[in-house]
């Protein structure tokens, strides 16, 4: 799933990329290369978000780029940058059938009617599920309803936005070949990573980040449900830092290295994530009558075993750490192999917006 929001993007697929998911607190960036059937990984790099205030200026990403750059040394200069979930909305809309570069001039032409909202001065894009793509049995030959239209998934961001992460890439010596929603990302990675299930279960998958999480519900290879909560790992050492009368600092660094101290805070920090969570289960559960089987976890908190634990608690469904490397090859430098383990769940969203261009 791609949904690059750029008018050039080209159908052929690259040979290799560097992707950039620009998180609000870190920044994780992923080199993934083509190897016979496969992908490798031939590096990645964590580094401290810029620090910016409403929206990240283009010369301030050009340097950013430039020292992830730096620290990659890539051998592509094609770039795929991740839009946050305040900067690139996903929604589901039915529209008739036509090819998606239509249906990007529809939604720009009639937003209103198709998602509800006037987004002014915004570029879409869409993605046809193949599900979407193959007639329900349902589905009379003479049924015009059924055959006129069709559920796609639909990114919208602000021109602006997409021009200045353009531009911002340009300045690096690189060229922005995808800018994909970060919402997606843990989706494209799942599928590659745990292809059985995404295609046969009904999972969900969770995104904890700084300071917002995410959650997508897929059946069968589909994504059904996409929801935002504000909640991630910033909320969760604010907590412990009020509950404890310690500095951010320290609140932190007990929570990456000694979190079974402030299990009770960490408990009762998580509950409205996991009531936020739960609630959206609840709803697909309903609306398709079929229980969501698992849940995999990603993001920084999702390096802490402890974490998913109570949220697992929370959420009453069995909820797992992803591994999102199982279907790359490593290519790494020797000082990073030691690492890859450990950091890997922080590295889905990456990995998914190399993915989509790969
Ligand atoms: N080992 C760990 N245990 C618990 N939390 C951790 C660990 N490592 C990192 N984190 C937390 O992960 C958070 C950062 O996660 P992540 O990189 O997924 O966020 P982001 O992508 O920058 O944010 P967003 O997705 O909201 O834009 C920080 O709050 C940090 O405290
Ligand atoms: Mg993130």
């Amino acid at each position: 799933m791609g949904l690059p929001f750029i008018d050039s993007v080209i159908s052929r697929k690259r040979d290799q990329m560097m992707a950039v998911d620009l998180g609000s607190r870190t920044t994780k960036a992923v080199c993934v290369k083509r190897r016979g059937q496969g992908f490798a990984l031939c590096g990645f790099t964590l580094l401290d978000a810029p620090i910016y205030e409403k929206t990240l200026p283009p010369e301030l990403l050009s340097e950013h780029l430039k020292a992830i750059a730096q620290a990659l040394r890539p051998t592509t200069k094609y770039v795929s940058l991740t839009a946050g979930v305040n900067d690139a909305q996903v929604r589901h809309a039915d529209l008739p059938r036509m090819p998606v570069h239509d249906m990007r001039m529809v939604l720009k032409l009639n937003t209103k009617n198709y998602l509800q909202q006037d987004l002014p001065n915004h570029v879409f894009d869409c993605h046809v599920s193949t599900r979407a793509q193959q007639p329900k049995p349902s589905d009379k030959p003479t049924d015009p309803a059924s055959s006129q239209k069709h559920r796609v998934l639909v990114a919208a961001a602000r021109q602006q936005f997409v021009k200045d992460f353009v531009q911002g890439a340009k300045g690096a010596g690189l060229v922005a070949d995808f800018i994909v929603p970060s919402l997606i990302g843990p989706v494209n990675t799942f599928e590659k990573a745990m292809p059985e299930v995404f295609a046969k279960e009904a999972v969900a998958l969770v995104d904890i980040g700084f300071k917002n999480s995410s959650i997508c519900i897929l059946l069968e290879g589909e994504l059904i449900i996409t929801r935002v909560v504000g909640i991630g790992g910033d909320k969760l050492t604010n907590g412990v830092a009020e509950a404890l009368s310690i500095s951010y600092a320290e609140a932190e660094g007990i929570k990456i290295g000694m979190p079974s101290e402030i299990q009770p805070q960490l408990e009762s920090l998580l509950i409205p994530l996991g009531r936020e969570l739960r609630a959206s289960i609840d709803f697909f559960e309903h609306q398709q009558d079929r229980p969501v089987s698992r849940v995999f976890v990603t993001g920084g908190s999702a390096r802490s075993e402890f974490i998913v634990q109570k949220l697992q608690q929370e959420l009453m469904v069995e909820c797992k750490i992803l591994n999102p490397m199982t279907f790359l090859q490593m290519q790494l430098p020797p000082q990073q192999i030691a690492e890859i383990e450990q950091v890997a769940p922080q590295l889905t969203v990456a990995l998914g917006a190399a993915l989509a261009a790969l």
